[in-house]
């Protein structure tokens, strides 16, 4: 819907439709997306990591993050790119415009996180830490970031501990999402009024994480402006307009 929006409001004449696609045939469907010869298309869960062999050319930020999210058709080249990181980025500045000095703590350690703690970090995030179940996977993403800043991994029972340290946390996991959606990853007594709780999930709207932080005092957002905002780089990439998404697109 956004993207159809976007082409109907920008008289392009394009079309933006969902597919299907299973594991064991990836490599067959990114086949036919060049002989069909599509312009470009976006890539989710759990295609984002695999997809990167199969494709021409992987811009220097979706290398880094390890994901793909947006892939576009140069005269038969498909090059990768990831616009995920960047959406959030740009959705943050919406929330705070002073986050680059605020403390923040991103929850989880998975392909979402990667892209956004990356992201953060190249925008200049000073105080980023990590908190997750498995120590060693946010050690992983800590490792991967080429520059030295500062990081601390907390498990989810030290988050809890010390969540008064943040002015942002953002859930970036899959727990509380439709149908799991009765599931939080902490609990939120220790929170400062004012805290800035962001969860990337958009279904459901407001995720028992989000419930639980507004009754604790903090301001809440869904992972909707970052959709918004992931789908206005990709438009760019593929259209070289840079679309205003906050008006006129119904979802
Ligand atoms: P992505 O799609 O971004 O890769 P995901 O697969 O939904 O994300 O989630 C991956 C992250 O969610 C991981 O950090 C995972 O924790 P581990 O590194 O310990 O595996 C975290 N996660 C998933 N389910 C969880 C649960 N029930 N409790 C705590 N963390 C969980």
């Amino acid at each position: 819907m956004i993207h159809n929006s976007l082409f109907k409001k920008y008289g392009l004449e394009a079309y933006y439709h969902p597919f299907h696609v299973k594991k064991e045939t990836l490599a067959e469907t990114i086949h036919a997306m060049k002989l069909l010869n599509i312009a470009g298309f976006n890539v989710t869960v759990p295609h984002k990591e695999r997809i990167i062999p199969y494709l021409d050319e992987i811009d220097d930020l979706a290398k880094m993050i390890g994901a793909v999210n947006t892939v576009k058709n140069e005269s038969g080249k498909l090059i990768g790119y990831n616009t995920d990181g960047i959406g959030f980025v740009e959705s943050l500045k919406e929330l705070d415009n002073e986050f680059i000095n605020k403390r923040i703590v991103i929850i989880g350690a998975g392909g979402a996180a990667r892209a956004i703690y990356f992201s953060l970090a190249s925008a200049g995030v000073k105080c980023l830490d990590i908190a997750n179940r498995t120590e060693n996977n946010a050690l992983k993403i800590i490792h991967a970031y080429p520059l030295n800043i500062e990081t601390n991994c907390l498990t989810l029972n030290q988050l809890e501990q010390s969540l008064h340290h943040y002015d942002i946390i953002i859930q970036t996991t899959s727990v509380g999402m439709e149908p799991n959606d009765h599931q939080s990853l902490i609990e939120f007594s220790k929170l400062q009024i004012n805290t800035l709780v962001i969860d990337i999930i958009y279904k459901p709207a407001v995720t028992k994480f989000l419930k639980n932080a507004e009754m604790n005092g903090a301001r809440i957002d869904n992972g909707l402006t970052m959709l918004y905002n992931q789908a206005a780089y990709a438009f760019q990439i593929w259209t070289g307009i840079f679309p205003d998404v906050s008006k006129g697109i119904t979802t």
